[in-house]
Parts: C-alpha cells; structure tokens; sequence
C-alpha cells in the first residue's frame, strides 16, 4: 500500500495519519469520528524540518511518509510545538532515524521532551518568540503561544507561504476529510473540540488570537482534524470563543431516577423555548462529554436538574457540575431543580461547587417527593426568571 502523503504548497507536505478507530482520547473525551495526528514536512532549498510527529504506535506510518519526500535520515529539525504524546510520543523514534536532527522547542518544552522522552539536551534546540529557521526559500518563524493547552506550547508559520502550524489550537477531533470544506459538521465537530481542551485556556487563546491579527494566513494547519484553507472561518470563530461571546442560550443538563426532576425540568426547558430561548438539553445518564462540552461554548446559563442520592448530588449530576467548574465556560447564570425522597443534600453540594466559579445562582427548586402544582410553578417562575436574564445581556 502507497501511503498517502498530501503537498499543501510547493515543498509543504501533509505526513500525517488518521486514527479511525480511536473512541477515546485522555480517558475522558469520546472521539465518535476517530481523529487524526497531523505532521507536516517542510522542504527548502537546503534544509528539511518536520513539523510535529504521531502518535505512539504510528511511528511505522510517518517513518514511511517521510520516505515517500526525503530520507529521513537527512532530516535537520523536527519541530516540537506541544509536547503532548499524541504529537510528541513518537519523538524518539524520529530522531533515533534522524541522527543529525536537532529539535526545536520552546524552553518549557526542552524540559517536557526531557522528562517525557528522555531527549539529552544535544538534540535540542531551544527556541523563543520570534526566533526564525531558514530551511532556504522557506523560513520557519515560531510564535510563543504558551497554555493552549500546555504551558510550552508555540506556533511555527512558514513566512513565504503564509501557512501557520499551531497544533492543537484551530484543530477537531474527526479523522474524516483533508480541508475545512470537505467535512459537513466541522464546525461543530471544532466547537466540541474548543471546549474539551481549549475553553479552560480562553485567555491564553485570546491572547494568541491578538499575537496572529495581522499575520497573513493562507493555510492554517493544525495536528487535529481537517486544514483550514478557509483561514478566517475558524478564525472568527475563536475570536468569539476565545473572547467568551455566548448566545442566548441556556444548557439543560439533567439526570433524573423516577421522574420528579425530570417533571421539573421539562416545565423549565418549555417556558424557556416558549421565552424564545436557544434550549440545549443533555441527558447526563447518557451525555456525551463532547456534545455538552460544545454546549457550554457559548450557552449564557445552565439550568441544572439533579436528584439527591445519599445525600448529596446523583453522580452523573455531579460530574457534569464537576466538569462545569472545570472547562470554565462563559455562563453567566445558573438554576438548580432538584428532588429527594427523604433527606436534600443536592443543592448544598451544587452550591458548594458552583460557588466559586462566578456563575450567579439565580435560584432553585427542590422538591420532597413528587412535584405538586405549586413546585412546578416555581419551576416555571424560575426559567422564566433565567429567560429574561439571559435576554437582557448582552453576550
Ligand atoms: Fe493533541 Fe494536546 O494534544
């Protein structure tokens, strides 16, 4: 089999691979499209870099990749942007098969390739803001951008043809299509990815997206998913994302055991929607990470149903507010519904959760059984209260 090996500009080549099978990435975040590891050659007159590698057990794939252009023994750099094993796991392997090659990373990342993949401090080439490498016609300009989504992260952009290799930042978790156009659902598929990984960095990636304003990009091609030959489409879209501008929109995340939470919370989803509210709800028994992750990207308020088991919090309930806390979303407001059979606890421990993430809890309902027509015209009252917050901001 001829692997495939794409040319995205004259001496620009695409060696990465696609991990169609892959359902899980970190052990938390569902990959329904499988994903892929992006590694780019870059070829000048004189000098060859790769740009990235692959993730463990792809070593075999990128080696031949790299064959099909260049030995990969004459390789002179490989380019470390993220230190993260899917796209530095196979490192050694590269640079076992490159003896002249140097790699250049980032002082955080020299230390991360060191402690990681025991690179001796020879085979390291540290780079900072600015810094440029001329491969001869084709200069690599790298652009620190650090915490997204690790603290050594940087950016390397070929200066004569406008292409920009920011690793994760911009990509997706989807192995399907080669560029932005040939995937239907990208866009979806990019905001459940900036919010699994990249929400809990907004201000290091509004920070990055202020250091790229002005830079001329043509090709933006990211160690996920599909490359963007349509730059400012996700562009535009992480100036959004990054800044926090949310829609008004309200989460309605919910798990419920005989059916009084969920009482509560059908009468609030539809005094929402009767309110002209965007609705997302999640069923937290059987959420996918992602799909709720891509929710809260832009949602103004969450509206939380949760019973209490043994006296606090369901868990699936508790993972979600967990998760909540710790993606950072730009929520403004949040109200809890909630049902117990003989003793509360769920509100105290929401409360206790959501407290110190600055998210207003603007009320909650918590019932003693099943709901009787008063409780669920205070569920009622306190969507309508929450519709007509989440109406009255601005973003
Ligand atoms: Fe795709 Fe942070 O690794």
């Amino acid at each position: 089999m001829k692997p495939a090996v794409i040319e995205l500009k004259r001496g620009v080549h695409w060696v990465g691979v696609k991990d169609w099978g892959r359902r899980l990435f970190d052990g938390l975040i569902p990959l329904p499209h499988g994903t892929s590891y992006n590694a780019y050659l870059v070829k000048g007159s004189a000098k060859t870099a790769l740009v990235d590698s692959v993730n463990p057990g792809f070593e075999g794939e990128l080696l031949d990749k790299i064959r099909i252009i260049a030995d990969p023994a004459a390789l002179d750099y490989v380019v470390m942007n993220h230190a993260e094993p899917d796209h530095a796991g196979s490192i050694p392997v590269v640079l076992a098969a490159s003896p002249k090659a140097q790699l250049v990373l980032t002082a955080k990342g020299a230390d991360m390739a060191a402690r990681y993949f025991h690179v001796p401090n020879d085979r390291m080439q540290i780079v900072k803001d600015g810094d440029t490498l001329d491969l001869g016609g084709k200069t690599l300009r790298f652009v620190d951008a650090p915490f997204l989504h690790w603290p050594e992260t940087m950016f390397t952009y070929i200066i004569e043809d406008k292409v920009l290799f920011p690793c994760d930042f911009f990509g997706a978790h989807t192995a399907a299509g080669v560029y932005d156009d040939e995937v239907a659902d990208l866009a979806v598929r990019a905001q459940m990815y900036f919010g699994e990984i990249m929400m809990p960095f907004r201000k290091a990636g509004e920070r990055a997206m202020k250091k790229l304003a002005g830079l001329p990009i043509e090709l933006i091609a990211p160690s996920h998913g599909p490359l963007w030959r349509h730059p400012e489409t996700i562009l535009n879209l992480y100036r959004k994302w990054t800044a926090g501008e949310t829609l008004p929109k309200v989460v309605v995340a919910y798990v419920s055991m005989w059916g009084s939470t969920e009482r509560l919370v059908r009468i609030a989803a539809e005094t929402l929607l009767d309110a002209g509210i965007h609705v997302a709800v999640h069923e937290l028994a059987h959420v996918d990470v992602g799909d709720l992750a891509g929710d809260l990207v832009d949602a103004r308020a969450i509206v939380l149903g949760a019973p209490t088991v043994l006296g606090g919090l369901h868990p699936a309930a508790l993972n979600a507010v967990n998760l909540v806390k710790a993606l950072r979303p730009p929520l403004r407001y949040a109200a809890v519904l909630s049902s117990y059979g003989w003793g509360g606890g769920a509100l105290r421990q929401a409360g206790e959760i959501l407290g110190p993430t600055g998210i207003e809890v603007v009320g909650a309902v918590d019932v003693h059984g099943a709901p009787d027509a008063d409780a669920e015209a205070q569920a009622a009252t306190l969507a309508t209260e929450i519709a007509a917050r989440v109406r009255s901001s601005q973003q």
